[in-house]
């Protein structure tokens, strides 16, 4: 009598245990957890992928701007240069306004335009407006020249940016031709260098 109402007691502990292991297998199948693929918070600073680095720090910069040029459309450039009217004029002996006069400026030394303060910033530059000068500067101004009072944002479409210097570089008495650039450099900067 005792056994026997052992057995009927772990028999039931027995089934009920099988009933939760089974009811467990088969909800697993039901249910399909499904993994996020990404953080749903993402934490600044913090990068989900391996590498490490963040997914901003691949910050891109100019194109490199003797490509560019070769295709480069100078009505284009005159056209955005509007953007740059509010504060500079672009002829010959034209006044200076919030910013210098930028006849001539391609190849000139930088900050040396006549009758015009400049920041201690630019005028601490040195060296000439290279176009791959000219090119970083258009950019971004501030990251090129951090302290400019130019304060300008700068072009960040590479074409837009190589129309506008194309145009820029037409603007002078002795204009640089425009693919092939580099050597170009005007006798000011040999009167000017070391
Ligand atoms: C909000 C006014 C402003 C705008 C817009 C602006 N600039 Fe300037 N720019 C300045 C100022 C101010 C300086 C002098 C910067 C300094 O001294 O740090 C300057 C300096 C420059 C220089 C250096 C000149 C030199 O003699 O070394 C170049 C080149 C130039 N700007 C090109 C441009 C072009 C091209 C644009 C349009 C795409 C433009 N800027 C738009 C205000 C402006």
């Amino acid at each position: 009598m005792d056994s026997f109402e052992f057995n009927k007691i772990a028999a039931a502990i027995l089934i009920a245990l099988l009933t939760i292991k089974g009811a467990d297998l088969i909800s697993n199948h039901l249910i399909e957890p499904n993994m996020l693929k990404e953080n749903v918070y993402k934490i600044a600073g913090v990068s989900p992928s391996s590498s490490g680095a963040p997914a901003e720090a691949t910050k891109k910069g100019p194109a490199p701007i003797e490509p560019l040029l070769a295709t480069a459309n100078i009505q284009q450039g005159e056209a955005a240069f509007k953007k740059c009217t509010s504060c500079h004029t672009i002829e010959k002996g034209g006044p200076n306004r919030i910013g210098p006069d930028l006849y001539g400026v391609v190849g000139a030394p930088k900050g040396q335009h006549p009758g015009y303060v400049y920041s201690s910033a630019l005028e601490k530059k040195g060296g000439t407006w290279t176009l791959d000068d000219l090119n970083e500067w258009l950019y971004s101004p501030r990251d090129f020249v951090p302290g400019t009072k130019m304060s300008f944002v700068g072009v960040k479409d590479d074409k837009e940016r190589a129309d506008l210097i194309a145009y820029m570089m037409k603007q002078s008495d002795s204009p640089m031709p425009l693919p092939e650039v580099k050597e170009a450099v005007p006798q000011e900067s040999k009167k000017e260098g070391d």
